[in-house]
Order: structure tokens, then sequence, then C-alpha cells
């Protein structure tokens, strides 16, 4: 896989947390590639620093050393709005505990990092629906967040970070909260999307989910093992 086609490069990416004066770190050396249309699972007992890396491969932290490369760019060279134009146009990010808007209709939630975009009211309404319907939620675009199950809510995050056309989608745990059956269904969805072409990387618990990927990485101690 040449650098040309790679959506994700990590080299020797470190990121230490400073906390009390103490100084944790969460990674210590991880080297990785995301290529297009990639389909990659990390896994790793607690606290080996899964999250760590998908906030760094998104865009939503940085490394304390080593260097990332998003969509061909470094990041230490972006300024904070540059990163956030660079996660809007290549990233959908669905986070283990959805962040979804609580008092924010599913259509709203899921049309709303288009507002960044400045795309207008009408169509924004029109691509929110189009992703919902996308999902499976066709007939919940009007519901707010409290008034769907959990997987439905685990849908609507999908659909917001899909709403963008990314070339990355970074799932941290999509089916941890889901039962086996509602699982198996978004799986199977971000697996329709992943054929598709848009690259997949999720951190999960669970071997079976690990398995169907095309590669894994464990995650040890900070490291790759
Ligand atoms: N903001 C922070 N400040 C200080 N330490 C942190 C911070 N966030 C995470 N850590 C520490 O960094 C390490 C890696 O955390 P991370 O959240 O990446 O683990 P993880 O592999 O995602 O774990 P889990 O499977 O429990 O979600 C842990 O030891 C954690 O305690
Ligand atoms: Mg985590």
């Amino acid at each position: 896989m040449t650098a040309t086609t790679a959506a994700i490069v990590a080299e020797d990416v470190t990121r230490t947390y400073q906390l009390d004066g103490l100084e944790v770190p969460a990674l210590r050396g991880v080297s990785l590639t995301v290529g297009a249309g990639d389909y990659l699972a990390i896994v790793g007992t607690s606290g080996s620093g899964k999250s760590t890396l998908m906030h760094l491969l998104g865009g939503l932290d940085r490394p304390t050393g080593g260097t990332l490369l998003i969509g061909g760019r470094d990041v230490s060279t972006l300024s904070p709005n540059e990163m956030a134009e660079l996660r809007n146009t290549t990233i959908g990010f669905v986070f283990q505990s959805f962040h979804l808007l609580s008092r924010t209709t599913a259509q709203d939630n899921v049309g709303l990092p288009l507002v960044y975009r400045g795309v207008g009211r009408r169509e924004r309404r029109a691509r929110a629906a189009a992703m919902l319907e996308r999902v499976g939620l066709a007939h919940r675009m009007t519901h707010r967040p409290n008034q769907m199950s959990g997987g439905e809510q685990q849908r609507v995050a999908i659909a917001r970070a899909l709403v963008t056309g990314p070339s990355v989608l970074l799932a941290d745990e999509p089916t941890g909260n889901l039962d086996s059956a509602t699982g198996q269904s978004v799986l199977a969805l971000l697996e329709s999307l992943n054929a598709d072409g848009v690259a997949l990387v999720l951190v999960t618990h669970d071997q079976s989910v690990a398995a169907r990927a095309q590669r894994q990485i464990v995650m040890r101690d900070g490291l790759i093992a």
C-alpha cells in the first residue's frame, strides 16, 4: 500500500497525558496505516490505549510525539480550525456513548455536521433524511434520543458520522452497549458501508466481531502487541 492511497498514517506516535503533575504514557510508540477502504479491528485490554489511539486517528487529539498524517496532511502543521475542517471532510467518528444532542430530533442530530459545512437547512434535512433511511430509521426522524432504543441511537450516531461522506469511519465499541442481535445489525450496516469503499476502524472487546475484520491490531500497555 502506498502513501497516496493511505487515509491515515501514524508513525511512532506517542501520547502522554499530564495528570496532577504526573505523566501517564497512554501510547508509547504506535505505527499504523489505514488504507483507503480498509477494515481494521483494534482489540486489547481496558486501559491499553485503544480510545486514545482512535482520538488521534480521528484528529480529535494530537500526538505528544511521532508523526501523524490524516488525508496526507501532517496534523502537527495544522491550526485548530484546519484540524476541525480536516475532520469534517475526512472522518466520521462514532462514540460508544453516542454523543447525541438530547433535545434535538434524529434528523437534526444527523444534519448537524453539515451546519459546519455551511449547508442550508433544506439540504441538510434532505441529506439527514436520506442517511436515516440508509440506517433503517426512516420512521424515527422526529424522535429525540430519549424516545429511541439504544440500538436506534447508535444508528443515529452512525448516520451523523456518515452524512458528510467521510472516507474513514472510526467507531469506538459500536456494538458494546447493544444486545447481540442489534449488535449484529449495526455491524452489518458498518460492513455494508465498508463494502461501498469507506475505510472502517473499530474498537471491540468482542472476539467474534474482531474476527470479521481484514486486519486485527492488538494493543497492550500503549503499544501494538
Ligand atoms: N485524560 C486522561 N488523563 C490521564 N490519563 C488518561 C486520560 N485518558 C486516558 N488515560 C489513561 O490512559 C490509558 C489509556 O486509556 P484509553 O482510554 O485509551 O484506554 P482503552 O484501551 O480505550 O480502555 P477501555 O477498553 O477501558 O475503553 C489508561 O491507563 C487511562 O487511565
Ligand atoms: Mg476505550
